[in-house]
């Protein structure tokens, strides 16, 4: 064999070499004319070269879950990989129909792959199903609760009313000293009792969006005078009792006096529980405005034992009081604040709190309200 020929045939070979050793070699540039059988052969393996430098160019993605590629069309060798691309790609679509509820997809390709995928969307549906029954009982039974215990309110209600009437009517009687300090007993645990029931009644109704809110022209500042003069009557001799509306606050602004009248005399009346000596301020100020509305940020500001960091978050939720002894020391519920927050955010406004311990503590309050035409 000429020295030419064989090295010809050489070159062929190695590229074979090449390609089952799972390289992809360079495509072979063999000299000849059309006719020559090793230029024909070479032609072969340079398409083989090209139809394996295709696939590898798609499987390496494809393996690492990459289902956006275009696959070769006409590439024999790539036909298996199709079917594969097609089926992950339904699969991945059926995924997502299961992710959004859809729990009538099956699988039907890789034999045990779509058994055990089959049977983890069975379960899904039997869970999501159970808990969705779970969830519908435990709203009837929260209902129920509730509409039980709400009632339960209202007739303790009914009876405290009765008692706080003969209550006063004692009261007027000539009584001798140790019957009278009895009585007085009596009437003080009535009232905190009256004021348990009042909030639970109210928080209720505010859960449930029940409370039906106002919208009439009211005067700001005469509002802050009364909630003043109200608490004022239960101040220590050693706070001083600060109402600051600052200058600009109208006269007159459109919104639910008594909503608001409540919140404040809540606020305040935290403030002088919890506040031994020093100063409790209450206040208003604009904060935004513009032709149609105003909006002000109200604020109750005291120097009393302040509340630690770590409480701020929950002092909102219902019953809770910043220390177990609180009840005991200072009387309340925990009601208060829970009541606040429901009727400022029925009312679109958000309430804060930030506190100092032993420095005191500022609840503040934004509300927006629209303007009273001609108001000064
Ligand atoms: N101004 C304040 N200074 C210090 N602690 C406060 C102040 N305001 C509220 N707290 C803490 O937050 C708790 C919750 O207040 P909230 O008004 O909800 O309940 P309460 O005053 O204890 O009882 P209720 O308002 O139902 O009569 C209080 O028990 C107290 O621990
Ligand atoms: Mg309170």
């Amino acid at each position: 064999m000429e020295q030419n020929q064989k090295d010809r045939i050489d070159k062929a070979s190695g590229a074979i070499q090449g390609l089952l050793q799972g390289q992809i070699p360079s495509a072979l540039d063999i000299e000849g004319d059309p006719d020559d059988e090793i230029k024909q052969l070479s032609g072969y393996i340079n398409r083989l070269i090209h139809d394996f430098g295709e696939v590898n160019e798609f499987i390496a993605p494809l393996a690492a879950g990459n289902l956006n590629i275009d696959l070769p069309v006409k590439n024999f060798l790539s036909s298996p990989f199709k079917q594969l691309h097609a089926n992950l790609k339904h699969l991945t679509w059926q995924t997502q129909q299961i992710a959004k509820g859809d729990f009538h997809q099956k699988v039907d390709f890789m034999g045990d792959f779509s058994t055990a995928f089959n049977s983890m969307t069975a379960k899904l549906e039997k869970t999501q199903k159970s808990l969705i029954l779970e969830r519908e009982n435990a709203i009837q039974f929260a209902e129920t609760k509730s509409r039980y215990l709400n009632s339960l309110i209202h007739e303790i209600r009914t009876h405290l009313t009765c008692i706080v009437g003969f209550g006063t009517i004692m009261g007027k009687l000539s009584l001798e000293e140790k019957a009278k300090n009895c009585l007085d007993r009596i009437n003080a645990n009535v009232d905190s009792l009256y004021l348990l029931v009042n909030n639970a009644l109210d928080l209720a109704k505010l859960e449930k969006h029940k409370v039906v809110f106002e919208s009439i022209e009211f005067d700001m500042r005469q509002l802050f005078l009364d909630v003043s003069n109200l608490v004022a009557v239960n101040l220590s001799s050693k706070v001083h009792l600060v109402c600051n509306t600052a200058e600009g606050i109208p006269q007159k602004v459109k919104g639910d006096p008594l909503r608001i009248k409540q919140v404040l005399l809540n606020l305040l009346d935290n403030a002088v529980k919890f506040t031994k000596e020093g100063q409790i301020e209450v206040g208003a100020q604009i904060e935004d405005q513009d032709d149609l509305s105003l909006q002000i940020l109200i604020y109750v500001k005291d120097t009393g034992i302040g509340i630690e960091e770590s409480k701020l978050e929950a002092i909102f939720g219902d019953f809770f009081q910043s220390k177990s002894s609180t009840t005991r020391e200072y009387g309340g519920t925990g009601l208060g604040l829970t009541i606040c927050k429901e009727l400022i955010e029925q009312m679109n406004g958000t309430i804060h709190v930030t506190s100092k311990l032993q420095e005191g503590t500022k609840f503040f309050f934004r509300l927006k309200f629209p303007r009273v035409p001609y108001d000064n």
